[in-house]
């Protein structure tokens, strides 16, 4: 529904630009009807432009009424402040001083035959009249430009720059129009020839064509991201808390610098002994899936998905990366696990890329149980989509109390470029015996780039038992209910395997699924078309958490979501904005440890988010308003779609420098990126085009 009204807004705007340009030349055309009769026929026409006009404004203003009376405050404040009025005016003008104009010109045209006299020529040529219909698209091309290039929350100077060209736009007009009717007034008055006034047009358009151009070879150039950037510094948000001292450039102190923790020290255990040590090596590697097809990847190990880390909670777990190959660089980030900061794997933030020939180790304790996953976080919009990931579990410290054998099956699911979608290493259904009463899980991950992936268990009833690693609380039974999962987020589903098949249906059964029977042969049930989606804001029981909605917050952040059109490093394209902004421009959300912090997500652009904040997890408090009722619902990837508002909070109780992103990784390569700052962290690493570090 959201996205409709955006649309219809969007659309009458459009038309009313285009319309409204016809219109209004229509207008300023009237002087040159040449005859009195050809005046007339031209006045009644424009009549019916005016109506046309006002229609095409109408639709916009319902709109824009719809978002302010269904919808929070962000996804109305510039549609009521700025679109309505540079909308209204206008037409409003137009319907109360053109039209009324336009009659009294037909009516004074009527009978005459000749040519138009020095009366008619004075009130065709009006300003009252022609004025209001050529302002009307330079007021839509405002509202254009305003709903194109989003700056939510309002920022005064820059939303009042806009209306002010509109009206400077109007008052030249009004001039220009004024001295032609004062001329054409004359009894002697010669009026210019058809060609000199194509050339005046033409001169115009040239002239706007031009300015055009020079605006936006400025936006280009200043969208260049600059050669070194330091995450430590950056538009400091203190989300209503006390103001902190950090170490980056800005609002530093010496003393606040010399104090400053790097990030470099926040570590794992570096002394121990490790329980469980690994080696992951990226390489190039042409991978085989099971269709047969081969696949130039960037592998960790020479396999995709990387191979599957499986410890046990408590353990002392020690990574160690080797770059064999990947000129562009390689990092690991555990995504979800809330390691110690400079475990977090972030190129440019804790660590610099591994390049090729080099090595880091990483070592933390796994203190959460779960599924996780891990990918690089360098260049990792196209690290990830080429192979540089995969799942990491984190199994409880004792096996369940009724020693029940589990059926363990990891479903990480992704779309392999040029083969297509997989569920790990299979690009084929999967086929797999199991036997009748033994207890299953899938482990769900979603590891693609936009892509709310869709997956329906067929056959038995389920329920989600956990939801990005953590535990759900008394989950209830689920049947008919499909899963959306979003990007880098991870549900597990349980079941009892019954005597006859069940097959999890991945994109509605259009991709390669899983299917389970006791031999792991037989028939691919058919795929229900319309299910409810599974939705965890009720689901579930309530249970003790240690903040809730009525806690006091520390800090309180917001974060609007948004798209615009606009350069970013020099493309022109499609951006995803977070404040109106992009990195690094972004805000930097300043904390300290101890803080209870709250995070309200407004999207109102037209396409989901599933924002990830790094070594935190987010309790989940409220949708649109409605609180969250189930069970305690803990998340690290929170989708956040068109029209939705979220609050959730999270407790600041792991310093250092986080970095707070759309999982989404071209968004965030687009920009969609910032951080979480705690108070006096400094890091020694930068990111920017000079830089080896590119996180996203
Ligand atoms: Cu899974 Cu910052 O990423
Ligand atoms: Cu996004």
């Amino acid at each position: 529904m959201y996205e409709l009204w955006v649309g219809l807004e969007l659309l009458s705007v459009l038309l009313l630009f285009i319309l409204g340009w016809i219109a209004g030349s229509k207008a300023a055309g009237l002087l040159y009807a040449g005859t009195a009769e050809r005046l007339r026929r031209k006045t009644r026409s424009l009549l019916i432009w005016a109506g046309v006009v006002a229609v095409c404004a109408a639709g916009a203003l319902t709109s824009i009424w719809r978002f302010y009376d269904s919808f929070g405050l962000y996804f109305w404040q510039d549609k009521v402040m700025l679109h309505a009025p540079l909308l209204a005016v206008p037409v409003l003008a137009v319907l109360l001083a053109a039209v009324p104009k336009l009659f009294v010109l037909f009516r004074a045209a009527k009978g005459g035959s000749g040519p138009m006299d020095a009366g008619l020529r004075e009130r065709a040529s009006n300003p009252l009249l022609v004025v209001p219909f050529r302002t009307v698209p330079l007021a839509a091309a405002a509202v254009l430009y305003l709903a194109l290039v989003p700056e939510v929350p309002l920022r005064p100077l820059e939303a009042a720059l806009p209306p002010l060209v509109v009206l400077l736009a109007a008052s030249a007009l009004w001039l220009l129009h004024g001295s032609r009717s004062r001329h054409a007034a004359r009894e002697d008055a010669v009026l210019p020839r058809r060609w000199k006034r194509a050339l005046g047009k033409l001169g115009m358009l040239a002239a706007l064509g031009a300015a055009c151009a020079l605006l936006l070879y400025s936006a280009r150039q200043s969208s260049l991201i600059s050669d070194r950037i330091d995450m430590a510094s950056g538009p400091a948000d203190f989300g209503g808390g006390a103001v902190l001292a950090h170490a980056g450039h800005g609002a530093v102190t010496a003393a606040a610098a010399e104090a400053a923790v790097s990030v470099t020290e926040l570590t794992g255990p570096r002394a121990e002994t490790p329980d469980r040590t690994f080696t992951l090596t990226a390489e190039h590697a042409s991978v085989k899936l099971a269709s047969g097809k081969t696949e130039d990847a960037w592998t960790y190990n020479g396999q995709i998905p990387g191979p599957e880390l499986r410890v046990k909670q408590g353990e002392l777990v020690e990574v160690t990366l080797l770059n064999k190959d990947i000129d562009e660089g390689v990092t690991i980030h555990w995504h979800g696990l809330d390691v110690p900061n400079a475990e977090d794997g972030v190129a440019g933030v804790t660590q610099d890329a591994v390049i090729p020939g080099q090595k880091h180790v990483y070592r933390f304790r796994a203190e959460q149980t779960g599924t996780y996953w891990y990918h690089s976080h360098q260049v990792s919009s196209e690290a990830v989509s080429k192979g540089l990931f995969g799942t990491l579990i984190v199994e409880p410290r004792t096996a369940s109390e009724d020693g029940a054998e589990t059926k363990d099956i990891t479903v990480i699911t992704h779309v392999w470029d040029g083969i297509g979608f997989a569920v790990g290493d299979s690009d084929v259904t999967k086929r797999v015996a199991v036997a009748p009463g033994t207890s299953v899980r899938l482990r769900l991950i979603n590891t693609d780039d936009w892509v709310l992936q869709r997956y329906t268990l067929i056959g038995a009833p389920f329920k989600v038992a956990a939801i990005d690693g953590t535990d759900l609380n008394e989950p209830g039974e689920l049947r008919d209910t499909a899963l959306e999962l979003t990007t880098g987020g991870r549900y597990d589903v349980v079941f009892t395997m019954p005597d006859r098949p069940v097959y999890l249906a991945v994109g509605g059964g259009r991709l390669p699924g899983l299917f389970m029977s006791p031999d792991g042969g037989g028939e691919l049930p058919a795929v229900p078309a319309k299910l409810p989606v599974f939705d965890p804001l009720h689901y579930g029981k309530p249970a003790p958490t240690p903040f809730d909605a009525s806690s006091p917050f520390d800090r309180e952040f917001t974060m609007v979501l948004d798209n615009r059109l606009g350069f970013y490093n020099g493309t022109f394209g499609q951006q995803y904005t977070i404040n109106g902004a992009v990195f690094p421009d972004t805000p930097m959300f300043m904390v300290k440890e101890g803080d209870l912090v709250k995070t309200t997500f407004v999207n109102r652009g037209m396409v989901e988010h599933p924002m990830h904040l790094h070594g935190h997890h987010l309790l989940v408090l409220s949708r649109n308003g409605e609180a969250a009722s189930g069970s305690p619902w803990w998340t690290d990837t929170l989708s956040v779609k068109p029209g939705e508002t979220y609050e959730a909070a999270f407790l600041a109780d792991n310093s250092g420098l986080w970095m707070d992103h759309c999982h989404n990784l071209s968004h965030a390569a687009m920009g969609m990126s910032m951080h979480l700052m705690y108070e006096g962290v400094d890091t020694p690493f930068t990111v920017g085009r000079e830089s080896v570090n590119h996180p996203e």
